[in-house]
């Protein structure tokens, strides 16, 4: 662990990641009160994300997952993105809200929500834990964002390096 760190510069702690996560869940619970939600969380990134917001929500939540992937394991973003394993919970005249680890160029999340419009769902929204808005090129926002983060390449707290580093419980951009 520790010769694992003395490459990661830690840009946010554990703390405030948690405090973060239950500021979004209040704010998403009032949003969607008397309504009931499905949370579509979008693989492999989300995961983590995803497991610990859906804990802050107070309103009902179903949840699924979306497999998606730009091809190769590199630390460059595609445009080219495919879908890799499905939802298995009909969308159609649901609320979903679609998580996920982080907006980058935005095309893999511009891809999902254009699919899952496809199914009709009554409404759609994206949350992302992070945000790195220099690197946009596809037109998309989100309507929940956890943290805005300047254009470094960052691992932990599910966003992995070559697989690595997805259970660091903080966010570390690699030295
Ligand atoms: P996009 O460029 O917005 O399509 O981002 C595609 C995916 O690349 C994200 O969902 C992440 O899984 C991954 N990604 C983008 N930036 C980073 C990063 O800084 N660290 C780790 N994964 C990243
Ligand atoms: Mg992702």
């Amino acid at each position: 662990m520790d010769k694992m760190k003395q490459n990661l510069d830690i840009l946010i702690a554990e703390k405030d990641i948690k405090k973060r996560v239950v500021e979004l869940g209040k704010t998403i619970s009032a949003d969607y009160a008397g309504r009931e939600i499905l949370a579509i969380g979008i693989l492999k990134g989300a995961w983590v994300f995803t497991a610990d917001l859906v804990r802050e929500i107070n309103v009902p939540v179903a949840c699924d997952f979306i497999g998606v992937s730009s091809y190769g394991d590199s630390a460059v973003s595609s445009e080219r993105v495919k879908l890799v394993s499905d939802i298995r919970i009909p969308v159609n005249g649901k609320d979903v809200l679609l998580i996920d680890d982080i907006i980058d160029t935005g095309f893999s999340i511009k891809f999902v929500k254009e699919y899952i419009e496809s199914k009709n769902p009554a409404s759609i929204k994206l949350c992302v834990l992070l945000d790195k808005p220099e690197r946009r090129k596809a037109d998309i926002h989100a309507d929940y964002t956890g943290f805005t983060i300047p254009d470094r390449f960052v691992v932990g707290y599910g966003l992995d390096y070559a697989e690595r580093y997805r259970n660091l419980p903080y966010i570390a951009a690699i030295k």
